[in-house]
């Protein structure tokens, strides 16, 4: 079967990753977090104190930094690895979601991992959820998801997901978060969050895992016809 680019952008916390893992896994395809490549730059910056007004010390910490993907047979999925470290768990703590999208912004920090992302999709047959994916990073791509859902809804997942990790989160930081993080992704100068001309609307709000993995294998049906 021919190997396709499939890209799934959308707001934060509305079941990107979710769907594009089970997608990679029923079509054998490759998935990558674009947004975990962001988090673990912001990670970096957060640990070497980096300044990130001063753009010397971005690029110089940029020079410092290599992000690959590797599956881990444990959680059966793959996890990212900031210079050989699993860093995967770390990414996902508020102090870095706190701190992302301001990172996200900068140019240098953009063209950086979109390079890399453009690399790991040379071969196709790759499921990559992000912000730009559909209009900056693989503009051509065969299939293009733009992902949303109602915000209640995103924040009450998110909050569930944290809750079980740090019982000390609060909804209110959630949805504070969530509604920054929002704002800032869809209103930077560069590459800012839209919906590709092309893309395919997934409205998530009322459907269960299956049924929008159901919707989306349809799609991809339709594509091979
Ligand atoms: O998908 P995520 O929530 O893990 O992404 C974290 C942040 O990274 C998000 O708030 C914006 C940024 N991001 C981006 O700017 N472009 C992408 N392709 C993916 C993520």
């Amino acid at each position: 079967m021919k190997k396709n680019i499939i890209t799934i952008d959308g707001w934060s916390s509305c079941g990107k990753s979710t769907l594009a893992k089970q997608l990679a896994k029923e079509l054998g395809y490759v998935y990558i977090d674009s947004g975990a490549m962001y988090r673990a730059i912001t990670l970096y910056f957060l640990r070497n104190a980096v300044d990130i007004t001063d753009k010397k010390q971005v690029i110089e910490s940029l020079e410092n930094i290599s992000m690959e993907f590797a599956f881990n047979e444990k959680s059966q999925q793959s996890e990212i690895l900031l210079n050989g470290e699993n860093v995967e768990y770390l990414i996902r703590d508020l102090i870095v979601a706190e701190k992302v999208s301001d990172v996200a912004t900068i140019k240098e920090v953009r063209e950086f991992a979109v390079a890399q992302q453009q690399k790991m999709g040379k071969k196709k047959g790759i499921v990559m959820d992000g912000r730009d994916i559909g209009t900056t990073v693989f503009p051509k791509a065969e299939l293009k998801f733009f992902m949303t859902a109602d915000i209640a809804v995103r924040v009450e997942r998110r909050f569930k997901e944290m809750y079980e990790k740090n019982p000390n989160v609060s909804i209110e930081e959630v949805k504070n978060n969530l509604e920054m993080r929002d704002y800032i992704d869809s209103n930077r100068e560069i590459s800012p969050l839209r919906k590709a001309a092309d893309a395919i609307v997934l409205d998530n709000t009322n459907l269960s895992m299956e049924q929008q993995l159901k919707f989306a294998l349809v799609t991809v049906e339709k594509l091979g016809k």
